[in-house]
């Protein structure tokens, strides 16, 4: 049997006065908004132009009110998308059935820095930066970055896997996540794990939900897992002629037995585009320069910091680098990384485009940006590539330009099912920490057989069996 999680044909319940009541009295009516202005502010996220406004935005401020949010949509069968800090690029948090958005941005507390186990619990609104800077105030560290930390929250982070700079060398959102408080669609409250460093204690619920984009529940509570902070760092910018010879340069660094604390890809519009868009920063680049490499090694020990800067050198120096940029001061250090934070931003403020987070084992990242530019090329539209190059991962965007319309609408998504096509061809996936929501659902079956699917949608059904959590997303 074939198991459907598609509500497409089988009309939600409606937002109506008793619903609106039942939600007034569950967390307060000055907590519930169904105002044109605040719809249209929780109806977006970062993911091209998209527009989704839920019909109703509640935002309730502890687990419990959460829970009776949930269990008054589950009998009315309205839906429910969790809104964090609306940075997402896949559309996760865009409301596509209407229904509830459940904007959990009043749940911001630190609830308690664990300095005896290296660990923090946090409300899911917390932003993300703001975690960072409160353990970095205790000499500890939480290495997940997302471009966007200064707004985005760890919620939005749990829900998407989120990954950034730091990942190669220290790994992703799930990698930090010991334990989750979620309420399940009907209400129940419940603790995935233990807060344990090791568990090999039945199945593992604490990394489904991570990434699982509030298709299964609403995560509520989450104890995460700390590392020393780093004393120091090293940073370089690395121009290259040839962007392929950049990408080659990569692998090699690891080859050479060093982990980067971040090993950054930037095409030459990238640095272009961005150094435009920030107004104090200034970066020399040579007329022939294709690409650079953004490299950073981290760690206590200036002499092993060194070390490893050597070696990173040294292997790269067989893919022809250019003059390289060493950041000397700690606001060079900043100046870099704010070049390359932005470059998100400086694209979107270019031309709407379309984002694809295609990653790929390292090896393999030359033939995916090669591969990305002849389709490019063969459908005639120019794409900025950048990106994690250390952990595979390229950022394609693909810049709407002066495209028609229909090329727009009908000839991209068959360029963008070649890029994937490709990507999954050379060992790869569809997303590497954006997710997939609603932009990438079309292309989950270049990724997965129906099989697989299958499995998803059981699994989807088994925590929702309404269907009400974020319905429309993840699953084709
Ligand atoms: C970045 C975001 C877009 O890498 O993931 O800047
Ligand atoms: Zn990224």
């Amino acid at each position: 049997m074939q198991v459907t999680t598609d509500r497409d044909r089988t009309p939600f319940g409606r937002v109506d006065e008793a619903l609106l009541a039942a939600l007034r009295n569950a967390v307060g009516a000055d907590h519930v908004h169904a105002d044109a202005e605040r719809r249209s502010d929780y109806g977006h996220d970062e993911t091209e132009d998209l527009r989704h406004p839920p019909e109703v935005v509640v935002r309730p401020d502890t687990t419990e009110q959460i829970a009776r949010v949930m269990r008054i949509c589950h009998d009315h069968d309205v839906p429910v998308t969790p809104i964090g800090g609306r940075t997402g690029l896949s559309g996760g948090a865009l409301c596509i059935h209407g229904g509830v958005g459940l904007a959990l941005d009043r749940m911001t507390r630190i609830v308690e820095i664990d300095e005896r186990n290296l660990q923090v619990i946090v409300e899911p609104g917390v932003i993300t930066q703001v975690l960072q800077e409160a353990v970095a105030a205790k000499g500890l560290y939480y290495p997940p970055d997302p471009s966007s930390r200064g707004s985005c929250t760890i919620g939005g982070n749990l829900a998407e896997n989120a990954g950034g700079p730091r990942a190669v060398k220290y790994g992703v959102t799930r990698d930090f996540v010991l334990n989750l408080q979620v309420v399940l669609p009907d209400g129940s409250v419940i603790w995935t794990g233990a807060n344990t460093l090791k568990n090999s204690t039945g199945y593992d619920l604490t990394r489904l939900v991570v990434g699982s984009e509030g298709t299964l529940c609403v995560i509520t509570r989450a104890v995460l897992r700390l590392v020393p902070l780093p004393q120091g760092s090293r940073l370089m910018l690395v121009p290259f002629n040839s962007a392929t010879r950049a990408c080659e340069a990569v692998s090699a660094v690891f080859r050479a037995g060093v982990t980067p604390s971040a090993l950054e890809f930037m095409e030459r519009d990238a640095i272009d585009w961005t150094l435009r868009f920030v107004d104090d920063v200034r970066v020399e680049v040579a007329d022939a320069v294709a690409a650079h490499l953004l490299i950073e090694v981290d760690g206590n020990d200036p002499d092993a910091m060194m070390k490893d800067l050597e070696k990173v050198l040294q292997a790269i120096e067989t893919y022809d680098p250019g003059e390289i940029l060493f950041a000397e001061s700690s606001a060079e250090k900043e100046a870099l990384w704010k070049l390359r934070r932005r470059v998100a931003e400086a694209v979107k403020g270019n031309s709407i485009y379309k984002e694809e987070d295609t990653v790929v084992p390292r090896f393999e990242l030359p033939r995916l940006l090669e591969g990305v530019k002849s389709i490019g090329a063969k459908y005639g539209f120019q794409s900025v590539c950048y990106g994690h190059a250390g952990d595979g991962n390229l950022h394609v965007n693909i810049i709407r330009g002066e495209l028609d319309e229909r090329t727009w609408k009908e000839e991209l998504p068959k360029a963008i099912r070649e890029i994937f096509t490709l990507t999954v061809s050379l060992g790869g996936t569809l997303s590497g920490e954006h997710g997939i929501g609603l932009v990438q659902r079309p292309y989950m079956d270049i990724a997965f057989n129906e099989v697989q699917l299958d499995l998803m949608r059981r699994i989807k059904q088994v925590f929702d069996p309404r269907g009400i959590m974020n319905p429309g997303k993840l699953l084709p």
